[in-house]
């Protein structure tokens, strides 16, 4: 697929738990544009090598689990699909979450994950969310916006989508892997999580997703002279 740098790109970075995915979805879902959740990508590339028991250092294998990832236009967003097999539901839980994050360190794995992500910039726009969808992915990005909240909003707002899933963890120890997940995703040297210099933050805490929906929706319309 071509690479569309002509089509509008919103970016959403941010810390586990701030709220990124929601609010992505939804605007997008008001902008009628595509919408990409980059932490699935990293997220099942963790699940699938602990299946298959590949490790950080096989670059082969990892580049081979990589190929076989194709993102699909759907209503709704892209969605993951992978050749021949279904996406496991606990991609969502922390522990998936924890497996990307260590894989996400490494160079050659964002490298080969990099064609993947732009090809999803297709017009009319795209709303994409994640650690460096506006530092390096989209850095011509109309609008970056960088969404943090306390670590206990977060680990509170994680801990209520996981039992929406029927799924179940401590607060206290969510918090916990949050903090960890943070720390190893700030402190890696490619890609680390922190705001482009030209990102606006959003503090979501106390905020509900529709508020922080509404204050980038004004704030975009503002900036692209649409009514
Ligand atoms: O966004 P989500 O919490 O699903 O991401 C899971 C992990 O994937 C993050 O902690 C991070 O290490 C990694 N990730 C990344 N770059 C992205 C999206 C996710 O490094 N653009």
């Amino acid at each position: 697929m071509n690479v569309r740098p002509e089509v509008p790109v919103i970016t959403i970075d941010g810390p586990g738990g701030a709220g990124k995915g929601t609010v992505s979805a939804r605007l997008a879902e008001r902008l009628s544009w595509n919408w990409l959740e980059s932490g699935r990508l990293y997220r099942w590339l963790g699940w699938q090598a602990l299946q298959e028991q590949v490790n950080g250092e096989d670059e082969e294998a990892l580049g081979r689990l990589i190929a076989t990832i194709r993102l699909r236009p759907r209503a709704g967003g892209w969605g993951l699909e992978i050749e021949g097999a279904p996406i496991p539901e606990a991609l969502a839980d922390e522990a998936a979450a924890d497996r990307a994050s260590r894989l996400a360190g490494l160079p050659f794995v964002r490298r080969a994950l990099l064609p993947v992500q732009r090809s999803c910039r297709q017009p009319p726009g795209l709303v994409t969310d994640g650690r460096d969808m506006g530092t390096v992915v989209f850095p011509d990005a109309v609008l970056k916006v960088f969404l943090t909240a306390s670590v206990e909003a977060r680990a509170a707002r994680r801990l209520k989508q996981l039992n929406a899933l029927g799924l179940y963890d401590s607060l206290r120890r969510l918090t916990r892997e949050i903090e960890e997940r943070d720390e190893r995703d700030r402190n890696r040297s490619v890609s680390p999580l922190k705001p482009a210099p030209d990102a606006w933050i959003v503090d979501s805490t106390g905020l509900d997703a529709e508020q922080v929906v509404q204050k980038i929706w004004e704030r975009w319309r503002a900036g692209s002279g649409v009514s």
